[in-house]
């Protein structure tokens, strides 16, 4: 029986890519939730499969390389109703229906997403008269309500600008405004302030949150920077090559990181560092056609004992605060 605020429930996927070199499991057996109106966060270094989890939510998953070899997305759109988006075809009514619509998604740089050669107010109310039955009079000035409702100045004029004449962090406002011009079920955010200043971040972020919240959207957020998550996710999911590492209530993993892949990216913060040095995680991302026999983390990782080599940890759930290290394995260790 489903929980009861249950939106998402992702539950042991795989997302595989059959390319020449060998096989990249780019999402290898992940489970997590989403209720809703809450936000979660999905932090990691590049490579470690943040993109592919959120694009095939929608089935977005780069194709025909990318497949999901197996698992479960439970999508819960309305009361009891309940489609396993897994299973649905990528063409299909349901799944066009769901794109865009019910989840929408906002991308780390929004000149790629908007067409240069069409003005802002177009491309909004292309968006919207997509998804609703109205005439053009209508959708204008929908557009410009959806301008004024992510705090763009003077929203009568901007609607005819053209892209390049926004600044970046205008611009993705402008994609906030398309993505939720909707009313989505799901927002995901795909490192969307990566490509922007620290000052004009922060006012994205503080956006994205307080829409979020104004609007009971739930919302997933992709980062690199766990900074990022802090203000606005509820929950977090620590992602390493295509797996959890960990997953908390955001206060708990910012009270106690537990597994030492967390430690080190919070080490490599610049603003809480405390040594004056900010220290870069030794090495880097495994090959993903090469990777360790053992834990994924274990040829980076300080804490390293004999049968990390030899054996990968179970993600061990301590009182609702899961982490996959045998540091914390109670049974056998
Ligand atoms: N089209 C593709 N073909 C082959 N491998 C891919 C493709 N897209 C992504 N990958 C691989 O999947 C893994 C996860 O990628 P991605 O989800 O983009 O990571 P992140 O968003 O965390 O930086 C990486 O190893 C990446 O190289
Ligand atoms: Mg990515």
């Amino acid at each position: 029986m489903k929980e009861e605020n249950l939106l998402i429930d992702v539950r042991d996927l795989r997302v595989y890519f059959h390319i020449e070199q060998g096989i990249v499991r780019a999402v290898d057996g992940l489970s997590f939730k989403i209720e809703k109106g809450q936000s979660i966060g999905i932090v990691g270094e590049s490579g470690c499969g943040k993109t592919v989890t959120a694009l095939s939510l929608m089935l977005l998953h780069p194709q025909p390389e990318g497949e999901i070899e197996s698992g479960n997305i439970y999508y819960y759109p309305d009361g009891d109703r309940c489609i396993d988006i897994a299973k649905l075809g990528i063409y299909s009514r349901q799944i066009r229906n769901i794109r865009g619509n019910e989840i929408a998604m906002i991308f780390q740089e929004p000149m790629m997403s908007l067409n240069p050669v069409y003005k802002v107010g177009q491309q909004i109310m292309e968006a919207i008269r997509l998804h609703q039955k109205v005439d053009k009079t209508t959708a204008k000035e929908l557009a410009i309500e959806s301008l004024r409702r992510v705090k763009i100045s003077a929203p009568e004029r901007r609607i005819n600008e053209y892209p390049f004449q926004l600044s970046g962090g205008m611009r993705q406002r402008v994609m906030i405004a398309i993505a939720l011009s909707c009313n989505p079920n799901l927002l995901i955010a795909d490192e969307p302030t990566t490509a922007l200043d620290v000052t004009i971040e922060a006012e994205i972020l503080k956006l994205i949150k307080d829409l979020q919240r104004e609007l009971g959207t739930s919302l997933m957020m992709i980062t690199h920077d766990l900074g990022v998550i802090g203000e606005v996710t509820d929950e977090v999911v620590v992602m390493y090559v295509g797996k959890i590492v960990e997953k908390a209530k955001t206060g708990k993993l910012f009270e106690k990181p537990l597994h030492p892949y967390t430690k080190a990216l919070f080490k490599s913060r610049p603003e809480i560092r405390m040594t004056g040095r900010l220290s870069s995680i030794k090495g880097s991302v495994p090959n993903p056609y090469q990777l360790p026999e053992g834990c994924s983390f274990e040829p980076r990782c300080d804490e390293a004992m004999d049968i990390c080599r030899k054996k990968a940890p179970d993600l061990y759930d301590l009182d609702g605060h899961c982490v996959s290290c045998w540091k914390f394995n109670l049974k056998e260790g």
